[in-house]
């Protein structure tokens, strides 16, 4: 079987500086994603999920290493900030736990943003948004604005809105934790149906092992290091992966409270 790797980090670090001292966000890390993957990242708080997904979407630079989005070098230097704005832009879309709606604009108008950024023709911005709108289940409510829509709504515009443009990666931080545990399945439901259907790469950072069992493979951090790696395979039943993740997952927080 050829494998299709769409990202590769290679010794990829992140240090910051508080003063005197220096925080290691991320140890020297590396990661191979594989085109049309579902990589579910977990770990405790402060662990480094946030960052890494971060120098994945080209939000932060590394301090050090290299990210390959299939085999192009993302250039994080601000001389090359236009052309990593692109990257942003065409190759990345991102979901967050608190949706960031942007509360003034219709559902249409929040979908269309990544469209309207690009110039789009008129025609073709209200096709795409249509078209995302009636894949999210949402077809009807593109005039309402996001107070007027539930939580689970809401973050089901946002998808619609990271996905708008065909992203090669998807990356989701925490996107159910302001969620309840039925509107939380709903939209895991949601992500695997678009990564079934369209081979979309989702990264997904979440605390929660029954979200992580929708994935394929999870990647445990502990204090800046992805320190373990969980295959699922296809083989087992959804009860018997949500019971190894949450066992490896409370070995892993018992590990790092002693
Ligand atoms: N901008 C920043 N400046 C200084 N330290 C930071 C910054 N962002 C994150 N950190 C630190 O890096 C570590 C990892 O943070 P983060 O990636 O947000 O963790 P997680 O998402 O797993 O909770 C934490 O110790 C955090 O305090
Ligand atoms: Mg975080």
């Amino acid at each position: 079987m050829t494998t299709n790797l769409i990202l590769r980090l290679i010794d990829v670090e992140k240090r910051y500086k508080q003063g005197q001292d220096e925080v290691i966000a991320l140890h020297k890390s590396k990661l191979e994603i594989e085109e049309g993957e579902f990589v579910v990242i977990m770990g405790t708080s402060g662990s480094g999920k946030t960052t890494l997904l971060n120098i994945i979407g080209g939000m932060i630079a590394p301090t050090a290493g290299a990210v390959y989005l299939r085999d192009k070098k993302i250039k994080y230097d601000t001389k090359h900030s236009e052309q990593l704005s692109e990257y942003r832009r065409k190759e990345i879309g991102v979901v967050f736990q608190d949706f960031n709606l942007i509360e003034a604009m219709t559902v249409s108008e929040n979908v269309a943003i990544p469209l309207i950024l690009d110039g789009e023709a008129a025609s073709v911005i209200i096709e795409k948004t249509e078209s995302m709108l009636k894949q999210v289940g949402l077809e009807k409510r593109g005039s309402f604005r996001p107070y007027e829509l539930s939580g689970g709504q809401q973050q089901r515009v946002a998808l619609a809105r990271a996905l708008v443009k065909q992203p090669s990666i998807l990356l989701a931080d925490e996107p159910t934790g302001n969620l309840d545990y039925n509107t939380s399945k709903e939209i895991l439901e949601l992500l695997l149906e678009i990564k079934n259907k369209d081979r979309q790469t989702i990264v997904m950072v979440t605390h929660d092992p029954m979200m992580a069992a929708y994935g394929e493979r999870i990647l445990f951090m502990h204090d800046g290091h992805v320190y373990e790696e969980l295959k699922l395979s296809k083989e087992m039943s959804s009860g018997q992966k949500r019971e190894t993740i949450i066992t490896a997952f409370y070995s892993m927080k018992g590990m790092s409270s002693s």
